[in-house]
């Protein structure tokens, strides 16, 4: 199950007796590779222990929205953009309600109602709660939202009843997780992405840099192997593992960054700009280690190239995304560059709450239009920014 494999899911679990196959579902997600967090409604705890959720989950398992020593661990605000997606399973018809009204009575309705991620739901009850109007126009809602309904099955109920309204199980919940994120939205292209920060040596052991971590870029080489994209990544020094699908370059300087990219867009459908590149490198580079002796020091530092502006000035360029992180004016500076570099789509966001973090917001801006992503999951707004890819490239 490779589309799950690294995902965070939020696992929500409402009251009612097919709870108790949660256990099961924590453990097949699990298995699969996603990292996942419980969050329990009271209700919920009376068919199933918390304790039997942390255990397969390996995380401390969430019941209340006002409890100091969680909040002092994952707030609610930080548990509800950490997820790549939100799965209630079982949820039942006053949980549906209650999310349809976009109550925050609970932690659970509270998380779903901060969160940006995709909201998937696994209907259980009774027959007849499920086809009563109020629950049909309650789904309708959410669907409107842009929830997806898992199911229910159909068969024989606890209460003996017999009709829909039974949790569609584990196993196909698991797939039907995964395969949202199996998107194909990039099939068969070429995709070239340049992620993290460069190094521009100094001397021999020493360099300048930046804080960047990486994350977003590889976060989206991911996101565009699992649409089925051919990817990739050129990356600078960073502490990550190669997502699954992905032929990524080693590089350090801007200047190699750039020779890496030029040959990879010369047979590519997207490039996509995310590394943050050093500005400036230094003019000379010591062919030994520069002693310490006076007490100040001069570097002369002289212009990279701009990597992502060389790309969308080539005659038969790719399509060009870049990114822009900004500490002030974040959409006016990220409107300029779009313009100035030349760029089809560029994901505007502020640096300081971005570089490092794992959840990130952002503005996407190309000539004719503008659309806001997050705040979530770095991987979460990846796959966002897929579909906005998409949609631009389709435009075109
Ligand atoms: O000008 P600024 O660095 O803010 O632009 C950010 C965008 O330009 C990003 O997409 C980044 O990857 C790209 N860039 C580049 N080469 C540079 C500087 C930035 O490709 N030398």
């Amino acid at each position: 199950m490779k589309s799950l494999s690294t995902r965070r899911v939020l696992l929500g679990i409402t009251g009612g007796i097919a709870a108790y196959k949660s256990a099961e579902l924590t453990r097949l997600l699990v298995k699969a590779g996603a990292e996942v967090r419980v969050v329990m409604t009271h209700a919920a705890t009376e068919f199933i222990t918390p304790l039997t959720l942390q255990a397969l989950s390996g995380n401390r398992v969430h019941t209340e929205l006002l409890d100091a020593d969680a909040e002092a661990g994952m707030g609610h605000i930080e548990l509800a953009r950490w997820p790549d997606l939100i799965l209630i399973a079982p949820a039942s018809a006053d949980f549906i309600a209650r999310l349809a009204a976009g109550r925050a009575s609970d932690i659970l309705s509270t998380l779903v109602l901060a969160s940006k991620a995709p909201l998937a739901i696994a209907p259980a009850m009774n027959q007849a709660m499920w086809s009563n109007t109020a629950t049909q126009e309650n789904l309708h809602i959410l669907r409107q939202r842009g929830a997806r309904v898992f199911g229910p099955g159909s068969g024989e109920q606890a209460c003996g009843d017999v009709g829909p309204g039974r949790m569609t199980e584990p196993q196909e919940l698991l797939e039907l997780s995964a395969a949202l994120f199996d998107t194909g939205l990039l099939a068969g292209l070429k995709v070239t992405i340049t992620a993290g920060p460069t190094q521009e040596a100094i001397d021999p052991v020493r360099y300048i840099s930046n804080r960047s971590s990486g994350k977003m870029g590889y976060a989206l080489a991911a996101e565009a192997a699992a649409a089925g994209a051919i990817v990739t990544l050129i990356s600078g020094p960073v502490a990550l593992a190669t997502p699954d699908r992905v032929n990524r370059i080693d590089v350090l300087s801007a200047d190699e960054m750039l020779a890496a990219s030029l040959s990879s867009v010369q047979d590519c459908d997207i490039f996509i700009g995310v590394a943050a590149v050093a500005d400036y490198r230094p003019e000379q580079v010591a062919a030994q280690k520069i002693k310490k002796s006076a007490d100040s020091l001069q570097l002369n530092l002289v212009k990279n190239p701009d990597i992502i502006a060389t790309i969308a000035g080539l005659e038969n360029r790719p399509f060009t995304v870049g990114f822009a992180a900004e500490t002030n004016d974040i959409e006016d500076f990220g409107a300029q560059k779009l313009q100035r570099k030349k760029l089809d789509l560029l994901f505007a966001n502020d640096a300081r709450a971005t570089l490092g973090s794992d959840s990130i917001a952002a503005i996407a801006l190309w000539p004719a239009g503008r659309a806001e992503l997050g705040p979530a999951s770095k991987r979460a707004v990846a796959l966002r920014m897929v579909e906005i890819i998409r949609e631009r490239l389709d435009a075109r």
